[in-house]
């Protein structure tokens, strides 16, 4: 029996700092109606020389170190982020080369979903053969939302998380999982130009068609329902309930959405981690920034079990269970 195990994780965010004071300045928007509404304080916000590879080798680099392994010893790295460091070549290229790996590598576009899938993705890569498989979620959210739409602008942040998965014969690590995706919501939650469907040219810039559009409340209702129907289902292939779960780590997008998922599975609050007041959503990022912020404060134990569920454009959605812990 070969399991996945979490052996080193890492975060990184960048140094500034957006408050809803900040934006209060800038925009049409109130601090209390920031928070209200998505429960964000303040984000982390890219600096001229970060990016979304450079902020997933600083979380890469301590997740390695943690494992107790060099770079030489990672088999396959898969980077989940929907803010490439550019369309061509791959953000696994710019960020394994900081790392000095050669090993194969790419990238996994499920928006928000993406470092679930790549979870996923990773354990099964860790059932044919590799040792490590070194997972990340980056974003640099900040590059692609419009600075002056109130709806979008407030909402997203930028910064990474990063993961060594090991194979091990032993009980525990990831248990179960869920992945989906409805493509005919494709339109709700998007960047319009940019892709072969409608390459960038001066008209789609002057249309601000490469920031994101989101239709808010349509996201929102279908975000619930995937959160909370992907968690039930891996819950049931793992012969689990909600009762057993230690820790709910579910995608970091609003406040609203994280409780009232909550409540229909059945986790009181003091069972879910959140941090969307100092991050805001971080997209691919905003699982393992949470996660692991709880395993370094002490919140997550060894033997406990955590659900990880996520959604985002596509609509994707994925979630996980994992008996947390190194392996026996
Ligand atoms: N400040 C003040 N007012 C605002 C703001 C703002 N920043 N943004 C919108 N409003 C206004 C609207 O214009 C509207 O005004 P009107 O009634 O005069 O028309 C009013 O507030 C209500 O707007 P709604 O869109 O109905 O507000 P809602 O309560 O739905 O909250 C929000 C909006 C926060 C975006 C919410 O819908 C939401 O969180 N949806 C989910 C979004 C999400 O999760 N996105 C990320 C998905 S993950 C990924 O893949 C990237």
């Amino acid at each position: 029996m070969s399991n996945a195990f979490v052996t080193g994780w890492g975060t990184a965010v960048p140094d500034g700092v957006l408050t809803n004071a900040d934006l209060e300045a800038r925009l049409d928007t109130t601090d209390a109606w920031i928070l209200e509404r998505t429960g964000i304080r303040e984000r982390r916000i890219a600096g001229p020389g970060d990016t979304s590879a450079s902020l997933g080798a600083t979380a890469a680099a301590s997740a390695i170190k943690q494992a107790g392994l060099t770079p030489s010893d990672i088999d396959l790295l898969v980077v989940a982020t929907s803010t490439p460091e550019q369309l061509m070549p791959h953000t696994g290229a710019f960020l394994g080369e900081r790392l000095g790996l050669r090993c194969g590598s790419f990238d996994l576009n499920s928006a928000c979903s993406g470092f679930v899938y790549a979870t996923v993705v990773a354990a099964a890569m860790l059932q044919t053969g590799c040792r490590h498989v070194l997972v990340v979620g980056t974003e640099t959210m900040s590059r692609i939302t419009d600075p002056d739409d109130r709806a979008t602008h407030i909402l997203f942040g930028d910064g990474a998380g990063a993961a060594v998965m090991s194979s091990a014969d032993a009980h525990g690590g990831l248990l179960a999982w869920d992945l989906g995706c409805d493509g005919s919501a494709t339109d709700i939650l998007q960047i319009p130009a940019g892709g072969s469907r409608l390459p960038t040219s001066a008209a789609t810039v002057a249309r601000g068609d490469h920031y994101i559009k989101m239709q808010g409340q349509e996201v929102f209702k279908r975000a619930v329902r995937a959160v909370v129907d992907s968690s039930a289902l891996t819950l049931e292939r793992a012969g689990c309930t909600a009762a057993d779960v230690a820790w709910f780590v579910p995608h970091q997008a609003n406040t609203r959405i994280i409780d009232t998922a909550a409540t229909r599975l059945g986790i009181e609050a003091d069972r879910v981690v959140a941090n969307i007041d100092r991050f805001g959503n971080t997209s691919a990022a905003s699982i393992p920034l949470a996660l692991f912020e709880a395993v370094d404060d002490g919140r997550v134990a060894d033997g406990d079990l955590v659900l990880l569920a996520g959604f985002g454009a596509g609509m994707t959605w994925a979630s996980a269970l994992l008996r947390w812990g190194a392996p026996e």
